[in-house]
């Protein structure tokens, strides 16, 4: 089978698509065969030898952590040969970038019915990130204020259409071209970080969700309410520093690294089911066109999700 890998740390050129045997599966994963993988800022930090430490320096390193397909060999899970499913990797090795995935039977769930296979690929890791770090991290519940910094990308798109969906009241910060797109997604206001400093507003925010990363807990403490939570996706240093001292203060500076889990993807199936979120895609690429995909997410200008289409094979589902 084809897979996608690094074959060193560095640029898009180090991308190579190779032969490899297909994956041979343990006893609590399954088969199955990539239609479609979602790409990720993690793909390219990851590339470029950011989590070095965390990932060690043997090569090949396969590519992509999200997927959709159709089982191919449902071992001993109760799934079947050719469900239609969705899901997530955990951890730091992905591999998702291939024609067949081995995958744990608790990091994949049945698609959503109503979608494509290249809409569901987008979902697993962004969605999962902000139902975890908007619902469970950050408490919202109805009628609460979240701002969310870096609303129109893959991250974004979707943080916005949850935090709504659990009757949150949302702003969002975008560019000013994305103000119309991040609106037409629910928000209920919009600022342009090109227009306005969000250290001037009058509104304190019970939630500020620093997707994009460029706020810190110090500089929006100001606007955050007495309880209020800043909660960033990214892991600089300074926040590890903060969550130390959320012992001694009532508001909290809190990292959400995203973890897989059926449950959540379950909740995203009947959300997407209900027609009450959408997923959001700003481009699709073949399969063989990756290092144009990963050079389009290092531009930090996705609007929503960038995905790969799994068409290699000439046997479709
Ligand atoms: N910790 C975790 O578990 C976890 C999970 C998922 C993602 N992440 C991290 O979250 C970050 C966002 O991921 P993503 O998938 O949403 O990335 P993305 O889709 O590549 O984000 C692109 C968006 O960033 C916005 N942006 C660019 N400059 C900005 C600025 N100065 N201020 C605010 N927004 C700006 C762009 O909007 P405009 O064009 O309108 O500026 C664009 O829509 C990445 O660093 C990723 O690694 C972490």
């Amino acid at each position: 089978m084809k897979i996608a890998i690094n074959e060193q740390f560095g640029d898009v050129e180090k991308i190579k698509i190779i032969e490899t045997e297909l994956p041979k599966l343990s006893t609590d994963e399954v088969l199955i065969k990539v239609k479609s993988a979602g790409l990720n800022p993690k793909d390219v930090l990851i590339r470029k030898g950011k989590f070095k430490l965390l990932i060690g320096r043997r090569f090949p390193q396969p590519i992509g952590f999200d997927f959709s397909g159709i089982i191919e060999d449902p071992n001993k899970s109760s799934y079947k040969k050719g469900n239609k499913v969705f899901g997530m990797i955990n951890g730091w090795r992905g591999r998702c970038c291939a024609e067949y995935v081995n995958v744990k039977e608790g990091e994949l769930y049945k698609m959503p019915e109503n979608i494509s296979f290249e809409e569901a690929a987008g979902i697993p890791l962004a969605g999962q990130t902000s139902l975890q770090a908007i619902r469970d991290i950050g408490n919202l519940s109805q009628g609460k204020k979240i701002l969310i910094n870096g609303a129109s990308g893959g991250v974004g798109t979707l943080a916005i259409q949850i935090a709504k969906e659990i009757g949150g009241e949302v702003t969002t910060i975008s560019s000013s071209k994305n103000l119309e797109f991040c609106k037409s997604l629910g928000a209920d206001n919009t600022i342009s970080y090109e227009e306005k400093n969000i250290l001037e507003l009058d509104t304190k925010f019970d939630i500020i969700y620093d997707v994009f990363g460029n706020l810190s807990f110090r500089k929006v403490v100001s606007i955050l309410t007495s309880k209020g939570r800043y909660i960033t996706t990214v892991p600089k240093p300074a926040i590890f520093k903060e969550q130390f001292f959320n012992l001694f203060r009532r508001r909290k500076a809190k990292m959400i690294y995203v973890k897989s889990n059926k449950k959540y993807l379950k909740w995203f199936n009947e959300k997407i089911s209900a027609r009450r979120i959408k997923p959001v895609i700003d481009k699709i690429f073949d399969f063989s066109e990756i290092k144009a995909a990963q050079k389009h997410i290092e531009s930090k200008r996705a609007k929503g999700k960038v995905i790969l289409k799994m068409n290699t094979t000439p046997n479709k589902a």
